[in-house]
């Protein structure tokens, strides 16, 4: 049994540390000379890196120990409940959107220009895209990073992602954050 679960922890931790190569290339786009332009824009980039660390640690290791079968409930799925409830208690929005054009829930297919424009970005490749808006007089970063497929068992539920080059991104994570 033992070397199962060894060979369990090696695959989540293969994952993580896929997830913080992508992490450290988005890091490494950001240039000096933004933060120093705009500190407060700096420090909203700097929040969405460490949520977006945050959430895709926790759907890793959550589908890694908790997802057997196809009828558990996905991480995905308790993600989106987290998500919104971190929209209804004020702090910032987030959605998982689907770059494949095949998403299980049709609410996920990317919707605005922006999601588009994000997801036509990811697909070739890039670490990160965003965009600063303002609405009622207040600014607002939108930021997207990429969801490639991280483990086997995503496949289990998504079957398209068989066809999915290495680390090529089959989703994202869509940010909408307050720049104070
Ligand atoms: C147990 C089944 C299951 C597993 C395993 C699973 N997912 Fe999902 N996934 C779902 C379901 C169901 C939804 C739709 C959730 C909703 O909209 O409520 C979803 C939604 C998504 C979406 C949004 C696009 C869409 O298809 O609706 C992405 C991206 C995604 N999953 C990526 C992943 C990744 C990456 C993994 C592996 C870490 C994974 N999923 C593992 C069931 C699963």
């Amino acid at each position: 049994m033992r070397w199962m679960y060894q060979s369990r922890w090696s695959l989540a931790v293969a994952s993580l540390a896929l997830i913080s190569a992508l992490s450290a290339q988005h890091i490494s786009s950001l240039t000096a000379a933004d933060a120093v332009a705009d500190p407060a824009l700096e420090r909203t980039r700097k929040q969405v890196r460490m949520l977006d660390d945050l959430y895709k640690t926790a759907v890793v290791l959550i589908t890694e120990h908790y997802v057997d079968k196809d009828t558990d409930l996905p991480a995905g799925s308790a993600a989106l409940a987290l998500f919104d409830a971190m929209k209804k208690k004020g702090w910032h929005e987030v959605r998982l959107v689907d770059a494949t054009g095949k998403p299980l829930t049709d609410s996920n297919a990317p919707k605005d220009a922006f999601e588009k424009g994000a997801i036509a970005a990811m697909k070739a490749g890039k670490p990160w895209h965003e965009e600063v808006t303002t609405k009622d007089g207040k600014k607002y970063l939108r930021a997207a990073t990429p969801v490639p497929v991280v483990m086997k068992k995503c496949v289990m539920c998504h079957s398209h992602y068989a066809d999915a080059k290495k680390d090529e991104a089959i989703g994202s994570l869509m940010y909408v954050l307050p720049v104070e």
